[in-house]
């Protein structure tokens, strides 16, 4: 564990200023990124292909050098104190990167003497960590053999050997099955109360809007949009709906002044429009252009509207 005096009481989990990264190729991956985490938070960082994320993530793990920028963890300057910020964080990288001829427990030890914590000690936060992560009863058995949901929760319950006081994962779900992400879920909801600063990244607006009171959307290197996820949900004035739509529809859609309406099969509309219309003017310009509804539903995720709206990801949605 790190001498408490080297880290700032008060200060943010994590703190960027102004980071920028221009890779050798002249991509630039950061352009400019302030944002803080507050320690205790659950904060995410979402953003499409090669927003930046992980580029982000790199540099707080030591893994990518900075072009510019300050970063510090709990008040220790990563640039200037290196080793005790790292001590800080543990890190979950997307790619599964233990040995799977390793049992878990011996993965998990091996781990810790790696950050030169004793073996005796080690033996019991790895039964600990494998308990928390639902792995106790597959210590010992080959890590080849887990399911691809064991094989994630293993790389969590690694990361949590070290005892960081941040935590930070790299898309942890990409890729698992709703069940297997859900139970992810709890594990990481668990180690947050108990008081780990968690950050992580992820393509699933859900896993954010479910999991994280904070966020960042970053896009081309930008920070987009932060604060705290109820907040921003809060400021969607735009409301989506989709038509299910009995017959055909007509060669020209109506013209709804202030809503915007797309056609996303031969059977459904989908439309978006300010909160306060009176969506008795919609179906009145429904019926004046022969379009019978047949039902009707909002568009579920609110985040993922959010997220579309700031990317621009969504002129390839609607198209
Ligand atoms: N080692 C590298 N060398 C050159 N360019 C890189 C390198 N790593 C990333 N980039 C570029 O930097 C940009 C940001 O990439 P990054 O991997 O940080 O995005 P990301 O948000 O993590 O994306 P994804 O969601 O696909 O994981 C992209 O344009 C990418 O091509
Ligand atoms: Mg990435």
């Amino acid at each position: 564990m790190i001498p408490a005096s080297d880290t700032v009481p008060g200060a943010p989990a994590l703190r960027i200023r102004d980071l920028r990264k221009t890779y050798d190729n002249g991509v630039q991956a950061l352009k400019g990124v302030s944002l803080d985490v507050l320690p205790g938070d659950f904060y995410a960082l979402l953003g499409p292909n090669g927003a930046g994320k992980s580029t982000l993530i790199g540099i707080v793990s030591s893994l990518v050098n900075k072009t510019a920028g300050e970063v510090s963890l709990f008040g220790v300057d990563l640039h200037a104190q290196r080793a005790a910020a790292m001590r800080l964080m543990g890190l979950v990288p997307q790619e599964l990167n233990f040995n799977f001829f390793e049992k878990p427990l011996d993965i998990l030890v091996n781990y810790a003497g790696f950050y030169g914590i004793p073996r005796n000690e080690a033996l019991v936060r790895a039964e600990e960590e494998l308990k928390r992560a639902l792995l106790w009863d597959k210590a010992r058995t080959m890590a080849r053999t887990l399911s691809g949901g064991m094989k994630r929760r293993l790389m969590i319950a690694r990361a949590m050997m070290t005892r960081p006081r941040l935590l930070i994962l790299d898309e942890p779900t990409a890729g698992v099955d709703i069940e297997i992400r859900r139970g992810m879920w709890q594990t990481l909801k668990e180690i947050n109360a108990a008081g780990t600063t968690i950050i992580l990244t992820t393509h699933y607006l859900e896993e954010a809007e479910s999991l994280c009171r904070n966020l960042a959307i970053i896009d081309h290197g930008v920070i987009v949009e932060q604060g705290p996820m109820r907040a921003l949900l809060a400021k969607l004035d735009v409301e989506g709906f989709l038509f299910d739509i009995d017959g055909e529809l007509p060669q020209e859609l109506p013209q709804i002044e202030g809503a915007t309406l797309h056609v996303t099969d031969e059977h459904t509309l989908d439309l978006d429009m300010p909160r306060a219309m009176d969506l008795n003017r919609v179906f009145a310009a429904f019926e004046a252009a022969g379009i019978r509804v047949r039902s009707m539903r909002t568009k579920s995720n609110r985040l993922e509207e959010l997220f579309v709206r700031l990317t621009g990801n969504g002129a390839q949605q609607a198209a």
